[in-house]
């Protein structure tokens, strides 16, 4: 089995009519952000409050990063956070890769932190499609409407942050399109 060994931060952007090859590759964390931030979409790196244990539940893992999830929740009025944990060798996670990696767009924001692992999400903004590969200490926000698709990687493994009002927002609204299929999966 293919293991997925990136674990750095890398926002990749392309023409959306030339996957082959990025224009441009970025992996400072400021500088992510303001690529992704001249888009409209937010992006940051943080630091935990407090050290996690390995073995920390959900309830320790909001306390940790507490401050900013707070912060998050009040800018985009989020009623609701939880945590979403995926563990590595989890069977059959081909059916819920796939649920993603088509072009969809949401009723509401995407918002997720990486507290640990890793995905790449797709944007596809201006004529251009933003390939952000998230990891640890990553948030990412994707705005409501946004086309966009998300790569777990064939050996998913992560556990994020949610941020919502109402999860019947978080179903994708496929726009048809297969632009997607043209794009470097995350592997
Ligand atoms: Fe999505």
């Amino acid at each position: 089995m293919t293991v997925t060994t990136q674990l750095r931060t890398v926002l990749r952007i392309f023409d959306e009519n030339a996957p082959e090859s990025p224009l441009r590759e970025v992996t400072d964390g400021a500088e992510i952000a303001r690529e992704l931030g001249a888009v409209g979409v937010r992006f940051e790196r943080w630091t935990a409050d407090r050290p996690i244990p390995p073995d920390a539940d959900h309830a320790a893992i909001l306390a940790a990063y507490r401050s900013s999830v707070e912060r998050v929740q009040q800018d985009g009025g989020y009623a609701t956070v939880d945590v979403l944990r995926l563990a590595k060798g989890t069977p059959d996670t081909g059916p819920i890769r796939r649920k993603f990696l088509d072009e969809h767009a949401h009723t509401e924001d995407e918002v997720r932190f990486f507290v640990e692992g890793s995905g790449a999400f797709y944007l596809r903004l201006n004529g251009h499609v933003f390939q952000a590969i998230c990891v640890r200490g990553d948030l990412i926000s994707v705005p409501a409407g946004t086309r966009h698709w998300f790569d777990m990687g064939p050996d998913p493994e992560f556990t994020a942050l949610r941020w919502f009002n109402n999860q019947t927002g978080w179903v994708p609204q496929f726009t048809g399109d297969p632009i997607a299929a043209r794009f470097p999966r995350y592997e």
